[in-house]
């Protein structure tokens, strides 16, 4: 015992050198909507993550691309510097930087592909490209200190809902990835944000809906839900029927929605759970994988959350929810699909564009 004590203690300088050749440090930049955000990850530990909303929206009720590539401009260097400073690293240390070349807003990926074109030419490091739907089924993946590491196994489904997704995904492997079902229309966190506005709700909806519902009968209005073939979704015709079921109400009494808010929320939120949770259990019936993931910013609701619980008890499916901190936009699941690519170095060059429209 002793003896290996000596042993390390006279190697450890040489080991704590091996170390530092060994780790591979990426930064992180995520720039697709409205949020600027930024990360540091090392041998796939998250060290920072740093993210920076943008409120200038709210008084649009939705994202205004112009204003949203404006604010990224003045966010993004305090948040990269912030997202430096906080992982206690030197910028000398960055090995690659990662950025979100899309899909997204044009406007808004310009700034952070442009910033970390700048970067990487200044610290002399590769630059990783990362798809942005890919980097949120990886959030999975992010490994912090001091915290339980269950990652999903390889192959495994996800469940990728947000403002712009709702997708079933096959995921085979870190960079294998198959859709297998996907919305023919609006996606589900459109569908919130939508129903929303239409009650005055703030953007964005989601959340807002997800808290009063919690006070609502989810009995209380019966929803139009569509009847699409296959795994594929549509959202469009409960937004119709949600907009329907106000304007014939309203006619009768003006205070229709306030009156019954928390019951049209919990209404349309479990609406939507129910049709997400129908085609991801003729998934896993159709591909026979029981392991089962749920990502993006609508993976933050608690009824999607619940329903993954009681499905995991019920059918016998092994879950992954992931941190809350990590459903809606960040970096950290930037760097860590950048932290798997850079294995495989798979980086891409300066001439890269930024694009708004890409599949997985
Ligand atoms: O992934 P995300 O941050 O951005 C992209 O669309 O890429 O997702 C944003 C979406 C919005 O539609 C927002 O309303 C929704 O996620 N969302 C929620 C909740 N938190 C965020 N929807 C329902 N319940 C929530 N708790």
């Amino acid at each position: 015992m002793h003896i290996i004590a000596a042993y390390s203690m006279q190697y450890e300088p040489f080991h704590r050198l091996i170390e530092y050749i060994m780790s591979i440090t990426i930064l992180g930049i995520e720039s697709s909507c409205d949020d600027t955000s930024s990360a540091i990850i090392r041998d796939g530990l998250l060290l920072s993550n740093v993210i920076a909303g943008q409120a200038v929206h709210e008084a649009y009720g939705g994202v205004v691309p112009e204003l949203a590539s404006r604010a990224h401009q003045q966010n993004i260097v305090p948040v990269v510097s912030e997202a430096i400073r906080r992982a206690g690293i030197d910028k000398r240390e960055i090995d690659a930087i990662a950025f979100t070349r899309g899909p997204g807003l044009m406007g808004s990926l310009l700034v952070g592909t442009s910033f970390a074109k700048g970067l990487a030419t200044a610290l002399n490091v590769p630059m990783l490209d990362v798809n942005h739907l890919q980097a949120h089924v990886l959030a999975h993946f992010i490994r912090q200190p001091d915290s339980e590491y269950n990652p999903p196994r390889y192959p495994f489904l996800c469940l990728l809902v947000s403002g712009g997704n709702s997708q079933i995904i096959k995921v085979s492997s870190y960079n294998k990835m198959e859709v297998i079902g996907q919305t023919i229309d609006d996606a589900a966190g459109e569908a919130f944000d939508k129903c929303a506005k239409v009650m005055g709700l703030p953007y964005p909806g989601g959340p807002v809906i997800d808290r009063l519902a919690k006070d609502g009968n989810p009995r209380a209005f019966t929803l139009s839900r569509p009847h699409i073939p296959g795994l594929d979704y549509s959202f469009s015709g409960l937004k119709t029927s949600f907009l329907y079921l106000l304007r014939d109400q309203l006619k009768n009494d003006a205070d229709f929605i306030e009156k019954n808010k928390c019951d049209l929320c919990a209404s349309l939120q479990s609406t939507i759970v129910a049709i997400l949770m129908d085609k991801l259990y003729k998934a896993v019936k159709q591909t026979g994988i029981k392991e089962v993931a749920v990502a993006g910013g609508v993976s933050a609701n608690s009824a999607v959350r619940a329903a993954f619980e009681e499905y995991a008890s019920k059918y016998g499916w092994a879950i992954h929810l992931p941190r809350l901190s990590f459903t809606t936009d960040n970096a950290a699941m930037v760097a860590i699909t950048g932290y798997y690519k850079y294995q495989d170095k798979d980086f891409c060059d300066m001439g890269k564009a930024p694009f708004a429209r890409v599949e997985l």
